[in-house]
């Protein structure tokens, strides 16, 4: 298993490049699968849990081309052969995201079999919503052995009104909606940037979608979509990772290649923490100030502060000057960071969805341990700013959703290095043809 060896102490300076988003290429993907023309996907980030997308495809009779390169991280996925519309709970455990094939499976396939996500380290994580949903599109919906088994003739158009907002839950009714017979309205829909994203994709596929990105979808059905070609949006939350990495290690950082009108709630954030940012069409720069202040955050759906930035913005404020006061709405057990940002020396009371943080205390190296994906970048960055050298376990949860994290830090400073098993190289020519 791999770690990472990372000392403190150097300030993050000069330009870090962001990735394709991985909460973007995933649904995208799955959309591969309503149409029996490739699609062609740019931008793709090289990550675990594109890799796992991959297997997933391939074993239902994908036809799935990865290739990384300097040029281009692209993806080519033909479906014109699908024969096993199953996603198996090896897979599903692995990532809760594969429940997204679920949709589009029953609507191009008229079946689908979909292992049942177990619990997840930051909450229960039901999928309730999705299934409801397919219900009021005709879907035909069992639950046995763990599976969810889902039929359907041909599906018809409905009007859902989500109990509660949920991106995956928005991605995996709209797409099944793009070929259901007639109108599909939808209500209380997420209005996360990947949303529109997908939606952009499948009316490129020939899909009928308006107000994705506010919190009314509506889908004309139509009885085929084709292939296209579409560039997948930066990832904003490891463009996220970066600001606070900088702003945390008293840097000067460019993070490039990003959608700075993304980052809203945690640009506004930080300036009111001292940090300054200047932003153009698609780079952020980042001017840490002498003395970081201490904020408030509380997570919200888009546009509001992600949850996803949550674990980061605590390493931050462990360094800012006051006490900060974190609350989380999202998930219900998203605070395992704090534990190991404590054991580096933080000094952080958790009582249910709050997290009290007062600054600033000095941190210190240790042994710590990754519990999922953005608790890891949350530890990585404070490692940054520890005095000593902090050694980070199980870092296989960071490799899942950010590009070679350590080799774009070390670029711009930061000394970290991977250690443990020597991985293949993964080299610009195509890898992963299957
Ligand atoms: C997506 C993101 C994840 C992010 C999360 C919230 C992807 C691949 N993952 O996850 O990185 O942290 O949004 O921004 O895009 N819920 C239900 N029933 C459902 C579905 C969700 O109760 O059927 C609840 C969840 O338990 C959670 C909340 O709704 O409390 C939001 O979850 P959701 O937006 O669905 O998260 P994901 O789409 O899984």
């Amino acid at each position: 298993m791999d770690k990472f060896v990372i000392r403190g102490g150097n300030p993050l300076v000069g330009t870090i490049r962001v990735s394709g988003a991985k909460n973007a290429a995933l649904p995208a993907m799955a959309a591969a699968i309503l149409t029996d023309e490739p699609v062609i996907l740019e931008n793709i980030p090289d990550v675990r849990d594109i890799e796992t997308e991959r297997k997933l495809l391939v074993s239902m009779g994908a036809e799935v081309e990865l290739g990384y390169g300097r040029a281009h991280h692209r993806t080519t996925i033909s479906c014109r052969s699908l024969i096993n519309p199953e996603a198996a709970y090896e897979v599903v455990k692995t990532m809760r995201a594969s429940t997204l094939v679920l949709g589009p499976l029953v609507a191009r396939m008229k079946r689908a079999r979909v292992s049942m996500p177990g619990g997840c380290a930051i909450g229960a994580r039901p999928i309730d919503l999705h299934i409801k949903g397919l219900e009021k599109l005709g879907v035909t919906i069992t639950q046995e052995h763990g599976y969810i088994e889902a039929s359907a003739e041909r599906l018809r158009g409905g009007h859902i009104i989500f109990d509660k907002i949920t991106v995956t839950g928005t991605e995996d009714l709209m797409m099944a909606a793009t070929l259901a017979e007639g109108e599909t309205v939808m209500e209380n829909c997420a209005r996360e940037p990947e949303v529109s994203d997908l939606a952009g994709l499948l009316n490129k596929m020939g899909a009928c979608i308006t107000g994705a990105g506010t919190a009314k979808i509506r889908i004309q059905g139509v009885s085929t979509l084709h292939g296209a070609r579409h560039r997948i949006i930066p990832d904003r939350i490891e463009a996220g990772t970066f600001v606070i990495a900088a702003a945390l290690t008293g840097g000067d950082l460019i993070v490039s290649n990003c959608e700075p009108t993304h980052l809203g709630a945690l640009l506004e954030k930080l300036q009111k923490c001292g940090v300054k940012i200047a932003s153009n069409g698609e780079s952020v720069r980042v001017v840490a100030p002498a003395s970081l202040r201490a904020a408030d955050i509380s997570t919200e759906e888009y546009p509001g502060f992600p949850t996803d930035m949550q674990a980061q913005y605590m390493a931050l404020a462990t360094q800012a000057e006051g006490s900060s006061v974190i609350t989380e709405n999202i998930f219900e057990n998203r605070f395992m960071h704090a534990q190991e940002l404590a054991r580096m020396g933080a000094n952080i009371r958790v009582e249910g969805s709050r997290a009290l943080v007062r600054g600033k205390t000095p941190l210190s190296g240790a042994a710590v341990q990754c519990s999922d994906l953005r608790a890891s970048a949350s530890l990585v960055i404070a490692a940054l700013v520890a005095e000593g050298e902090t050694i980070l376990d199980r870092v296989y949860h960071i490799d899942r959703g950010y590009e070679r994290i350590e080799e774009k830090l070390r670029g711009v400073g930061a000394q970290i290095r991977r250690i443990g098993e020597i991985l293949p190289k993964k080299a610009a020519a195509p890898v992963g043809v299957a």
